[in-house]
């Protein structure tokens, strides 16, 4: 029989994000950060193409995220509650990590595989902040779709786009669970 690691099993079968308008101050510093993004980086990666990176946004760059939200939605034509609604996310957070996917040209490897990739960057920052007691939440919201406000705000290249900006904190209190998939609804056993 394999040797369970009953801690990690343990954590998995329970872990939950925190809600980002539930977090405060302090975020992890930076050699905590390190560690999270090291964590981060260890992740599947077909071809060793790295398709993806980080930017660590905190401080004044938060601010700056809240006001560009603010163009981006009135240039989208959003409402102002959405735009109130999108500025707060970003005025309130104690830090933002936003995973970058990154397409590289490759004859190997599809750009869909490179996205999965970078959609487990963003599982894999999300679980390690959580395992270390920060409380952590994934969130895109519609300016990260937007070219201009990725453009603008971020500074991204034409084959980069934003693949999740993680919100990293102290939690003030941890949700309930939210309902799970069942099991036997998504699961099909094959066996011959
Ligand atoms: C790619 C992606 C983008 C998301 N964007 C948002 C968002 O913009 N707003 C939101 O409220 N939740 C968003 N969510 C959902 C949150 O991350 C939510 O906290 C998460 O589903 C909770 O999962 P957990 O309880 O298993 O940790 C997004 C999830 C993913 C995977």
């Amino acid at each position: 029989m394999p040797t369970p690691n009953t801690a990690a099993m343990d954590f998995l079968l329970t872990r939950r994000s925190r809600p980002a308008k539930t977090l405060v101050a302090p975020a992890p510093d930076r050699a905590t950060l390190e560690t999270l993004l090291t964590a981060a980086a260890r992740t599947p990666d077909h071809g060793k193409l790295e398709p993806w990176r980080f930017i660590v946004l905190e401080g004044a760059a938060l601010t700056r995220m809240a006001e560009a939200t603010e163009q981006a939605g009135v240039r989208l034509g959003k409402d102002a509650d959405a735009i109130a609604k999108a500025k707060s996310t970003w005025r309130d957070s104690p830090l933002c990590v936003a995973v970058i996917e990154v397409q590289k040209p490759s004859d190997k490897v599809p750009p869909v595989e490179q996205t999965y990739s970078a959609g487990a960057v963003c599982l894999a920052l999300l679980n390690a902040a959580l395992a270390s007691g920060w409380g952590a939440n994934w969130l895109s919201g519609w300016a990260s779709h937007d070219r201009g406000f990725v453009t603008e705000a971020l500074s991204l290249a034409e084959n980069e786009s934003v693949a999740g900006f993680m919100h990293l904190g102290t939690e003030r209190s941890a949700p309930p669970d939210r309902p799970r998939p069942d099991l036997d609804q998504i699961t099909t056993w094959v066996d011959a």
